[in-house]
């Protein structure tokens, strides 16, 4: 059975084609498109997904995709809107005496924190509208209204979207004569079943937490075999999702894109300052659930960053988070009788979170699926519908896009009029331009399926220089707080970092940071956070030839088994698709080398 999974159209649209189990082909529609998270029909990626695998649309035997019509999901915002008011009328918070006591916790901090002006950088903006949200964001009356109108006017735009995008969605099946083969399901089954199916696991506590799915912002299951039985409703609007986006844009960055810069700054500050403020917004007198107040209230972030230095709001943000979450996947570890616990949706691109589920009493083993975001949510339907209840093998990888043969490289290389050279052993030769101190493209077979480069589309450097996460991400024009994740040889993960037993699959995909042995700081400095925690892709030679001997190759010259992999594209821009994408990042990245399929290429002007 084929069937070509869809995932939502607002943002990030995806196309999967699963048959029978087994991921054929998948891809985000921004790579195409080049338009980062492309929201509308993923035209472009399903017909490579086509084109790729020599499918007619005829074959496919069935459409998923992962959200309701869209009157159903109304009636399942009003759900949660419902229990939301009840939470409410139950109380009445005044935050202003705590936050007061908390402005003499303020740490005196000297320093630089490479991104930010003074280490103590607050969003200043201004008397009038520091005042403003002052009073939408704290005073107990005027905050809890604003919290009310701004969750019936997320219900209110949420609608609309909703029928806007159903409608592109049947229009743009019409046209590929698909429209009679659409089947929907709900948003949180969707996850669960990529987290679940692609884990390898039997027996699974089953964490998905993201913004919004149908009525949801999360939810708990269990995963026994192939099938998935619901625990827990997490409703919206208690969404961890939006809890994270108000405080990256009250920060100052992108909502939906620059979570992970939250995160890299929490590990500056100090969640002492504002922490226990943030746990006080969550309601925890029903164990396991997610509950918490005015949480769409967005003025009180503003209030927060207004006040407060940025690194303390991220850290409080990012304590309470882990906080929160550790508890829910203790409390159902505990009722399942359950110590392995897979992770699906947004919220879980939260590196740092993962670690600290990881660690949460009673889990002892855990995975998180790659494509973790809505991205990843067609792939989900798509292989619970072709398993139809018989378990998922566990993920190998994920270089599911498009690849280009060696032809198409060098006609691209040709017409851009690059020099380029086939070299014996390409590994030997990228590894000793690493060791020499160059930045090298590495651009080679099918492109990763995901929001991480895991080898395929990445740019490697040594991890000896602690200070290139300042030079290198300006080239590439970057601000990121967080440090170059580092690419791991599978057999070295012990001697590199802390307790990786039972995350092995997932930090194969870079998604949970760990705590680093000594060695390690020492040795990867480049790598290794302020918080002495590191994101590592663990690399086995079986997955990725080509870029595991890179790896080994340079290990042979410095007796270290790691590099930092950092993704190929330039600013804001989608990783790199094609030859023709990648040839264009080089040059305007002004990087040393690129390993591009079977070539070498030197930087136009260099006269190594
Ligand atoms: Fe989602």
């Amino acid at each position: 059975m084929k069937v070509l999974g869809i995932s939502p159209l607002d943002k990030d649209a995806t196309a999967s084609l699963v048959e029978d189990g087994a991921v054929l082909f998948a891809a985000a529609e921004e790579r195409f498109s080049r338009r980062k998270q492309h929201a509308g029909f993923p035209r472009r990626a399903i017909a490579a997904a086509l084109e790729a695998t020599g499918t007619a649309p005829s074959e496919i035997d069935l459409v998923a995709y992962p959200f309701f019509d869209w009157p159903e999901e109304v009636e399942l915002i009003e759900r949660g809107l419902a229990a939301e008011a009840a939470l409410h009328a139950s109380h009445e918070i005044d935050v202003r005496p705590a936050l007061r006591d908390a402005l003499e916790r303020i740490p005196d901090r000297q320093g630089e924190i490479s991104g930010l002006s003074h280490p103590n950088q607050r969003m200043a903006k201004g008397r009038l509208k520091e005042l403003a949200y002052a009073a939408a964001g704290t005073s107990p009356w005027l905050s809890d209204r604003v919290a009310r109108r701004a969750s019936r006017g997320w219900a209110r735009a949420a609608a609309e979207a909703h029928r806007h995008w159903n409608r592109e969605l049947v229009t743009s099946l019409e046209e590929l004569g698909l429209s009679d083969k659409l089947r929907r399901y709900e948003h949180h089954l969707s996850h669960a079943a990529n987290a679940h199916l692609a884990s390898g696991f039997d027996r699974a506590l089953i964490l998905t937490l993201d913004g919004y799915g149908s009525g949801l912002s999360g939810s708990v299951s269990l995963g026994e075999g192939g099938e998935i039985h619901r625990l827990r409703d997490l409703l919206f609007p208690f969404s961890l999702g939006t809890y994270y986006e108000a405080v990256t844009s009250s920060l100052g960055y992108n909502p939906t894109r620059h979570g992970g810069k939250i995160v890299g700054l929490a590990a500056y500050g100090d969640p002492e300052v504002l922490g226990e403020i943030l746990l006080s917004r969550f309601d925890r007198s029903i164990p396991g659930d997610l509950r918490m107040h005015q949480n769409l209230n967005l003025y009180f972030s503003r209030h927060l960053a207004s006040h407060f230095p940025m690194v303390d709001v991220a850290a409080a943000y990012q304590w309470a988070l882990e906080i929160i979450v550790a508890e829910i996947a203790s409390h159902w570890a505990a009722e399942s009788g359950c110590d392995a616990v897979v992770l699906s949706g947004g919220v879980v691109a939260n590196v740092k979170m993962n670690q600290r589920i990881h660690e949460a009493e009673g889990i002892e083993r855990i995975f998180v699926y790659p494509n973790m975001g809505d991205g990843g949510c067609g792939t989900g339907v798509a292989l619970l519908e072709t398993l139809a209840g018989g378990r998922g093998a566990p993920i190998e990888h994920a270089y599911h896009g498009p690849e280009y043969s060696e032809r198409e490289i060098a006609a691209e290389l040709e017409r851009e009029g690059l020099a380029f050279t086939k070299v014996p052993n390409l590994a030997a030769e990228v590894a000793k331009r690493i060791h020499a101190g160059q930045v090298v493209a590495r651009f080679d077979g099918r492109m990763e399926y995901g929001p991480r480069a895991l080898g395929n589309r990445s740019i490697l450097y040594h991890a000896r220089e602690p200070h290139v996460n300042q030079w290198l991400n300006q080239r590439l024009g970057r601000t990121e707080f967080m440090p170059f994740a580092p690419v791991t040889l599978y057999e070295a993960r012990e001697r590199c970092y802390q307790r990786t037993t039972g995350a092995e699959l997932a930090a194969q995909f870079m998604t949970i940071t760990f705590d680093c042995t000594d060695w390690m700081g020492e040795s990867c400095p480049a790598a290794v956070h302020v918080d002495g925690t590191a994101r590592p892709q663990l690399i086995r030679r079986e997955v990725n030839p080509g870029y595991y001997d890179i790896v080994h190759e340079y290990e042979k010259l410095s007796g270290i088994p790691c590099l930092i992999n950092t993704s190929f594209n330039m600013h804001e821009e989608p990783i790199v698709c094609t030859p023709a994408d990648a040839i264009r990042a080089f040059v305007r990245g002004n990087l040393d080398v690129m390993a591009i399929g079977p070539f070498l290429v030197e930087a136009p002007g260099s006269d190594s």
